[in-house]
């Protein structure tokens, strides 16, 4: 069934975000025929362009970065007729009736009041400011059709999250405002769901007293790829860890929920993150590891340090690799270690979680197959591989008793057309329908900051001393690797992807 009715208003129309993700996810949704039947899509800046000027811009991008870059053309020009662009500056009230005189003109063509979407693509900075200019328009009275939409980051730590909610929710309802994680889009992300509530083979062992820990890295091999603006005020634990890591971690840790409805999914999300124990400052020198790319050679490629990019201090004390250690306090989780690692110019582009199982509690073999005798792990592999990997023992054929270790492989490749929908897809269509099981509620936003509140005060408290501390294309410093071995573990990796 298709949405109804809907107008998007895109702020920062002619930004990077709505060129490279926006614009060509709802270009796809409009190819699978999942845009409503009535809907126009406006974005909204101070450049002055035409419709046309706006639409031949998108459709650069969407030729650039879509999945589908070979469509016709004639497709696209289809497409292209339900975008214009209304030029505005967004800090300027009178301009705002641009909008609402839109809207209504759009009711009276449709004869139906659609659905009246903001989406904020915009520095955030401008955030508060648009959303209070929109609060005040007659349109947003109308709890029901209209919808703000809040990328990442919201806020800088929990004291700015928590203001900018209270200043949304005087604004808004709650259900009005989506704020976007779009690891949450991501079709192996909601597979974890499926997985572990699905089946009941993993849930019964899926508790402390078969796993012995968890893992998640999300690496990159990009560096800051020309944003050191943003990321100075940022770095890998408000860019990444703060929001798509400790998602991804309360998607393996929370119970299971009793339907599927938003807030019951979040209810669940939220208790994880309320079970995380508090580290204090003091501590988090054993529990949490930062580090910085210094300059060096990416895949053959020479590469600047972090701080000889653009915009960046030149002794930067920001972060583009974070790793930490944390426990999830309750029956389930109690003294099972989650180990997260995140980074720039990392020697591989994955992101996994790895589920590692107990050993088997008695070896019944003999001992020359112990050599090669290795516990049971699940990999959950989120891309750009896309697959779950089990491993177990198997014997070796042979007239000898010896095991090694095997995987059993679904791969999403293999199962089905490789035509999964992007995260930006997936959620700009559901917030056409208005459903938020995949955006953030203010309690989850708050209670994340909560858990990385004491490292980042640490971490300021105490400048780095050794910056920059690893090399591009390694796997970080050091020190990331002794916080998991001085528990006698080490970091997953897959293998390479094979290439010809
Ligand atoms: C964004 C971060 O949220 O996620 C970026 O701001 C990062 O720094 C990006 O590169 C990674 O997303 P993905 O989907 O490519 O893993």
């Amino acid at each position: 069934k298709k949405p109804p009715a809907s107008v998007i208003f895109i702020f920062g129309g002619s930004g990077d975000l709505n060129k490279r993700k926006l614009a060509p996810a709802l270009f796809n949704l409009y190819l699978d025929s999942w845009m409503p039947e009535k809907f126009s899509i406006v974005g909204l800046g101070r450049t002055p362009y035409s419709n046309d000027h706006f639409r031949d811009h998108l459709l650069e991008s969407v030729q650039e970065f879509s999945r589908r870059k070979n469509e016709p053309e004639s497709l696209w020009n289809e497409f292209a007729q339900y975008i214009s662009y209304l030029e505005m500056d967004a800090e300027d009230a009178a301009s705002y009736s641009k909008i609402s005189d839109y809207v209504k003109e759009l009711e009276q063509q449709w004869g139906e009041h659609p659905n009246v979407i903001f989406y904020l693509a915009v520095a955030p900075q401008l955030v508060p400011d648009i959303a209070s200019k929109l609060g005040a328009l007659n349109i947003c009275a109308d709890t029901r059709c209209t919808r703000i939409v809040i990328e990442k980051p919201f806020g800088h730590d929990l004291k700015s999250a928590h203001e900018l909610n209270q200043q949304l929710t005087g604004l808004f309802a709650e259900d009005q405002i989506y704020r976007i994680d779009h690891y949450l889009g991501k079709e192996t992300v909601q597979n974890i769901l499926a997985l572990r509530f699905a089946n009941a083979l993993f849930e019964p062992i899926w508790n402390r007293n078969y796993i012995d820990h968890v893992q998640i890295t999300v690496a990159e091999t990009v560096g800051v790829e020309g944003r050191g603006g943003y990321y100075e005020q940022s770095g890998a634990l408000r860019d990444m860890l703060q929001n798509h890591i400790l998602q991804l971690l309360c998607m393996i840790g929370m119970e299971a929920p009793l339907s599927f409805e938003a807030n019951e999914i979040r209810n669940k999300k939220v208790d994880v993150l309320n079970a995380i124990r508090k580290i204090t400052r003091d501590q988090v020198h054993e529990y949490a590891v930062r580090g910085q790319y210094a300059d060096g050679w990416m895949k053959g490629e020479k590469v600047k340090g972090y701080r000889q990019e653009d915009k960046v201090d030149t002794n930067s004390p920001v972060e583009t690799f974070a790793a930490a250690k944390f426990f999830i306090d309750n029956w389930r989780w109690q003294d099972v270690p989650f180990y997260v690692r995140t980074g720039k110019f990392l020697h591989q582009k994955t992101s996994i979680i790895t589920i590692q199982f107990k050993e088997a509690p008695h070896f019944s073999f003999p001992p020359e197959a112990a050599e090669t005798w290795r516990s049971n792990r699940l990999t959950i592999s989120i891309q750009p591989e896309m697959d779950i990997r089990l491993r177990f023992q198997a014997k070796r054929p042979g007239q000898s008793m010896t095991l090694n270790p095997v995987d059993m492989i679904f791969s999403y490749h293999d199962a089905y057309d490789g035509q999964e929908p992007e995260a930006y897809e997936t959620l700009l269509l559901d917030v056409m329908e208005g459903n938020a099981t995949q955006f953030m509620r203010s309690d989850q936003v708050e209670s994340a900051w909560k858990v990385v509140m004491p490292i980042i005060e640490a971490w300021e408290a105490r400048p780095p001393v050794d910056f920059p501390n690893y090399a591009p294309d390694s796997w970080g410093p050091e020190d990331a690797e002794a916080l998991i071995a001085r528990d006698g573990h080490n970091w997953v990796t897959l293998p390479a992807p094979h290439k010809d």
